[in-house]
């Protein structure tokens, strides 16, 4: 602890000197996204990093996420210096949807509307008419489907239908997964809640249809913590990554929080649920990206402007 402290210390510290502004997701280190609270950074869903990373006067950015967040980042702000802590952070739905294949996928449906979640790299957004976060992917799909088009959605199965049952949308699908929600079980979701009668169900939608149809909330991790903070409930059962957990405990002390299944059995694996490249952020990370320049995003100019478009489609709807 004493160390972490001297590490804190020292981040904060570069930070300030660089004029550096730190953003981060709720599923890193507890200790990173309390760092950038406490100096003036922010810690929220991917929406909302990338907003604040646009809208943040500081020529800085450390982005403390996984790959896509950084090149976001740097997609809606070309004139800043966008560093990460880990540039191997990457994610399964990056992974599991290279661009050449997007493409030739893309080519083979020209009658559909592109919409690809924010999970993917800035080659796929290049490709895209709409990107989406978990949180206002529901409404963009419900406009467009208004408006009659047929969608192309790319690249999480989970997300993709759910969208499409709550909005009756024509789309056709990647099949992509989060290698963390995915292991959640619908199953033994059952019987935890049997369990705990009072408990309110909160369900990230990239889990499977089994544990989503069993929840009182569905949404980004940022509406899966105003629900603690302000549903009438003692306790929540929380599907999704558990460093959540550490911000919803400090905003809601009194709340009692467990963590849905992700083993069968009735056995949770407490490490099961945490994203692996997310967890590759740490404090040293912040200090060799601030102190010598390491994992800085660099996004080509000519796929960097196709891909902002689709961003800011989507930053314009949701403003
Ligand atoms: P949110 O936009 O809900 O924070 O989700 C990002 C993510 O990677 C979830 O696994
Ligand atoms: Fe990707 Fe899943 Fe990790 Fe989120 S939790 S970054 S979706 S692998």
């Amino acid at each position: 602890p004493a160390q972490r402290r001297d590490l804190k210390a020292r981040a904060a510290e570069l930070i300030k000197a660089r004029g550096a502004v730190l953003v981060a997701h709720y599923y890193v280190d507890g200790d990173l996204q309390d760092l950038a609270v406490e100096t003036g950074g922010c810690v929220s869903d991917s929406l909302e990093m990338a907003r604040f990373g646009r809208d943040h006067a500081a020529q800085t950015l450390v982005v403390a996420g996984v790959r896509f967040m950084g090149e976001s980042a740097k997609i809606l702000s070309p004139a800043k210096r966008v560093l990460m802590p880990d540039l191997d952070a990457t994610c399964s739905l990056d992974l599991g949807c290279p661009s050449d294949a997007f493409n030739a996928f893309c080519d083979a449906h020209p009658d559909r509307t592109v919409v690809v979640y924010a999970n993917t790299s800035a080659a796929v957004k290049a490709r895209a008419d709409w990107m989406v976060t978990s949180s206002c992917a529901l409404p963009i799909v419900r406009h467009l489907h208004a408006q009659g088009r047929k969608i192309l959605w790319a690249p999480d199965r989970h997300l993709g239908g759910y969208i499409q049952r709550e909005t009756g949308a024509d789309m056709l699908m990647w099949n992509g997964a989060c290698i963390v929600h995915d292991e959640f079980k619908g199953l033994e979701l059952e019987l935890l809640r049997r369990e705990h009668p009072g408990a309110k169900i909160l369900v990230h939608p990239e889990s499977p249809q089994h544990v989503v149809e069993q929840a009182d909330v569905v949404g980004s991790t940022a509406q899966l913590l105003k629900a603690v903070i302000e549903l009438d409930a003692r306790e929540f059962i929380v599907a999704t990554d558990n460093g959540m957990f550490h911000r919803m405990r400090q905003a809601a002390p009194g709340k009692v929080l467990i963590e849905a299944p992700t083993a069968g059995n009735g056995a949770t694996c407490k490490s099961c649920a945490h994203c692996p490249w997310m967890a590759m952020n740490a404090l040293q990370g912040v200090i060799d990206c601030l102190e010598h320049g390491h994992g800085e995003i660099q996004v080509d100019e000519p796929v960097r402007t196709q891909a902002e478009g689709c961003i800011r489609r989507m930053l314009d709807f949701v403003a």
